[in-house]
């Protein structure tokens, strides 16, 4: 994807009802502009995915998958493959803080489901980032290297434009308690130096890095305006049609600044 486009993705984790994500949906639908420069991405509990697909214009919104397995079929009770969701969604989240820590998914996990993404056709939106613990202890840099390095162990240069890295501080996500603009720089800095140092500057630079962690509409812009960031991964502030909508027209207004 165009590296001036803003990707802005709204995870609506394990809320909303089938019926309920499909009315928000619609309402999302009447409120969100479509703006060239800014995709939109819902990423709605999975057992909403194949409803919103049928409803869903994909000129204004892209779906994603909150998880899948890695493994494409077989004796996996109660998993989803990313093999299923092929023409169903177009991103997936790997690694997201409440997989690692919740669901314990393991570095091998993420990085074999980084891959499964990409054979499946759809764009893996790889999440890291440190817990307040780690930060404290000054190992900020040290995680993001190491969780960046693992989770695209498998990834050759030619597939590093399908994936998309989003940095997202553990003690940021859902607390309210947002990081400042001059850590995300530093941090976002510290990734897009690393995936030089991996896969060279020119397919490193082509790379979209977004923040995540408390954004809201009246913080979204600041994250927008730093240099490196391409767009935002919001949780709470996307299940409010105004809060996402004003979200969403940041991000647009962000890409006529750089014009
Ligand atoms: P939050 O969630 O915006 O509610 O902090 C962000 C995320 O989980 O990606």
């Amino acid at each position: 994807m165009a590296k001036d486009k803003k990707l802005i993705i709204g995870n609506w984790k394990m809320n909303l009802s089938v019926h309920d994500a499909s009315l928000y949906l619609h309402t999302l639908s009447e409120r969100v502009k479509s703006h060239r420069s800014v995709e939109v991405v819902i990423a709605p509990t999975t057992l909403a995915l194949q409803t919103l697909s049928l409803q869903v214009n994909l000129r204004q919104f892209k779906l994603s998958a909150q998880n899948f397995y890695w493994r494409d079929s077989g004796a996996y009770t109660g998993e989803v493959s990313a093999t299923q969701l092929r023409g169903i969604v177009s991103y997936g989240l790997v690694g997201h803080s409440e997989r690692r820590y919740v669901f314990h998914d393991t570095d091998k996990d993420i990085r074999y489901k980084v891959q499964a993404a990409i054979r499946n056709g759809m764009r893996p939106v790889l999440c890291i980032g440190e817990t307040a613990g780690e930060r404290a202890m000054g190992e900020t840099f040290d995680v993001l290297h190491d969780q960046l390095l693992t989770g695209l162990a498998n990834v050759t240069s030619d597939e590093l434009d399908q994936v998309v890295i989003a940095y997202e501080p553990v003690w940021a996500i859902g607390t309210g308690d947002n990081a400042l603009p001059g850590d995300v720089t530093q941090a976002v800095t510290a990734i897009r130096r690393q995936l030089k140092h991996l896969y060279g500057a020119k397919v490193a630079d082509d790379v979209q890095v977004l923040y995540g962690g408390s954004v809201t509409a009246s913080s979204a812009a600041d994250y927008l305006a730093i240099e490196g960031v391409d767009g935002l991964l919001v949780g709470g502030a996307s299940l409010k049609a105004d809060e996402f909508s004003t979200i969403i027209e940041k991000a647009f207004e962000s890409t006529k600044k750089k014009a």
